[in-house]
């Protein structure tokens, strides 16, 4: 783990209202694997106190990028960083999604975002093995809010119905594996925890092995403070903490 104080590269919007903040950092971009995260703190000042986790976007060369919408006021003073800015990063943080994605016993990857659960999948298809094949299925409200870096050809689902099928992600994906046959798939998610679920569900029943980062509150962000933990269905331990054990688990492991 690498904590820096980092140099601020840009930020822009990159799809209505989801911004991408890109810092500076040899030591982060050398460590960093898919599916890892960083921990921010915006400002130098006691509020807000507590550092804010982003998924890695996106690694090129010594820039290490995040994408995020405003929620409260840690996003809110991010957005307003300019070029030269210093922040506060500890990184890489997490497991990431490397157990799952670097294996031979699979050789299609279903990806399925939803809404900003697309951050971590542009750095993931730079990592992946020019070996597999790549389906990419994103949910969002709107055509506008897709988040298309990197990503050549996506299988869009969207709330309002203004590009691709109308409706969420997941009957996206039921809807397009019952008409195509894909070799040994594996899906690899990220998105709300009600889609995690349902996904979860879905690759129960069809025997497909699904790999989720989690979302959750964090406060350490280092598995110090105990603040971040997921129930497990299997195991040893009842409990696993997401800033550490995870944010990916394989989903039978922490969903029923
Ligand atoms: C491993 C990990 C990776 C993440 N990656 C990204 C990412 O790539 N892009 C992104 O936009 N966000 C990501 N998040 C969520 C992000 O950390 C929060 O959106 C951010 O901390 C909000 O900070 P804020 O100060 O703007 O809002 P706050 O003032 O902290 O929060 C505003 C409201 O949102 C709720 N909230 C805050 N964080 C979360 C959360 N994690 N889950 C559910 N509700 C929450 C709070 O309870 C509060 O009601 C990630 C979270 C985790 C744990
Ligand atoms: S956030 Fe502190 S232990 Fe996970």
């Amino acid at each position: 783990m690498i904590q820096t104080h980092a140099s601020v590269h840009s930020v822009e919007e990159i799809a209505s209202d989801i911004f991408r903040l890109a810092f500076r950092s040899r030591e982060i971009s050398a460590a960093a694997l898919p599916g890892q995260f960083v921990n921010i703190k915006v400002n130098d000042s006691l509020f807000p106190l507590l550092r804010r986790p982003f998924s890695i976007f996106f690694v090129e060369g010594e820039i290490v990028s995040i994408i995020f919408n405003i929620i409260g006021e840690g996003t809110r003073i991010l957005v307003g960083k300019k070029p030269g800015d210093v922040i506060d990063v500890i990184g890489p943080l997490g497991n990431g999604f490397s157990a799952g994605m670097d294996s031979d016993n699979y050789k299609t990857a279903l990806i399925v975002a939803g809404g900003l659960g697309i951050a971590p999948f542009p750095f993931f298809l730079s990592k992946l093995g020019k070996d597999k094949n790549v389906l990419f299925f994103v949910g969002a409200r709107t055509s506008k809010q897709i988040v298309r870096h990197g990503i050549d050809h996506i299988h869009a689902a969207t709330d309002d119905g203004s590009e691709g099928f109308a409706g969420n992600v997941v009957d996206l994906l039921t809807e397009h594996l019952s008409d195509h046959h894909y070799e040994r798939p594996r899906i690899f998610c990220c998105g709300p925890t009600r889609m995690l679920r349902r996904l979860s569900e879905f690759a129960q029943q069809k025997r497909i092995e699904c790999y989720a980062s989690l979302e959750c509150a964090m406060a350490c962000g280092v598995g110090l403070c105990q603040g971040c933990p997921v129930e497990t269905i299997s195991g040893k331990k009842k409990y696993a903490l997401v800033c550490k054990e995870g944010p990916v688990f394989e989903t039978s492991t922490v969903f029923v």
